[in-house]
């Protein structure tokens, strides 16, 4: 084989491997065969490359003693001529394949792009609850504050969307006269009733544990200890925002009931990035 065949074989090979690998993503994609046709995509190219500029980009000269034999000057114009329109044409073959290769590769790399999938838009800043949700427990219960006694947590939903992991609070039953919240947050919590999302604001996990002595909820993940009388402030471990406080009311019937979706969204705080918010 050639020099030349053998980088038009390398780029030929690398457009092919790009090919399939769209061809292999479009019908339903298996990562090992993506890998070893992305590895022969690159490769391909990469050897092509190196091939050219060593076999022949720098081909050594070889003279040969021999006596002299002229040549008229119309000769030796058209060799001069033969040679360069054969550099040129190879050269252009060889630039066509380059491109084409990489094209091909282009397209296969834009596959990522497009494993990315649809744009989350508002879903990140909203949840399960609507001004009227009724708060239920795990079966559907509604709940009365004086249903639970003081110091107990209960984990509950929105009476459509038991179960969503997004809406999943904590009613806790305090002492009103213990509670020390600021600004609206004061008339949420009726009877001393007050619900916390249960996703940790550090990185997601269920805030599965209440220490009733001290009104602290806890994050088992990696210790964050939030204040329930306060607004479920972090006052120790990585947490650095409090957990959002759901407002509620209670209905005509004496049950509670969601005044309004959480004021901030729940979960981990990438909402800090790029907002101010009280911690
Ligand atoms: S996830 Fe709760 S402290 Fe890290």
């Amino acid at each position: 084989m050639t020099p030349t065949q053998a980088v038009a074989a390398a780029f030929a090979l690398s457009a092919l491997a790009s090919v399939a690998l769209v061809v292999v993503y479009v019908i339903g994609g298996n990562a090992q065969i993506e890998g070893v046709l992305l590895a022969l995509a690159l490769g391909g190219i990469g050897a092509g490359i190196v091939v050219w500029a060593i076999r022949l980009l720098d081909v050594p000269i070889e003279a040969e003693e021999h006596e002299s034999l002229a040549s008229t000057p119309e000769q030796r114009s058209e060799a001069v001529s033969a040679a360069e329109l054969e550099t040129l044409s190879r050269r252009r073959f060889l630039v066509r394949l380059l491109l084409g290769a990489g094209a091909a590769l282009t397209a296969a790399l834009s596959i990522p792009a497009l494993s990315l999938g649809p744009q989350p838009g508002r879903a990140l800043f909203t949840t399960g609850w609507r001004p009227g949700s009724r708060v239920v427990d795990g079966d559907g219960q509604p709940i009365r504050p004086g249903d639970l006694g003081v110091g107990t947590v209960r984990t509950v939903f929105p009476e459509d969307a038991i179960g969503r992991a997004d809406a999943a609070t904590l009613l806790i039953r305090v002492r009103p006269a213990d509670l020390r919240l600021e600004g609206d947050r004061a008339g949420w919590a009726p009877e001393g009733a007050i619900g916390y999302s249960k996703i940790c604001t550090h990185a997601g996990c269920p805030v599965g544990l209440y220490r009733a002595e001290d009104n602290a909820l806890l994050c088992p993940c990696h210790q964050s200890t939030f204040d329930v009388l306060r607004g479920a402030v972090p006052t120790f471990g990585p947490a650095a925002r409090r957990l959002p406080q759901l407002p509620m009311g209670i209905d005509d019937d004496g049950y509670l009931v969601a005044l309004d979706d959480f004021p901030e969204p729940v979960g981990p705080s990438f909402w800090n990035v790029t907002h101010e918010v009280e911690s």
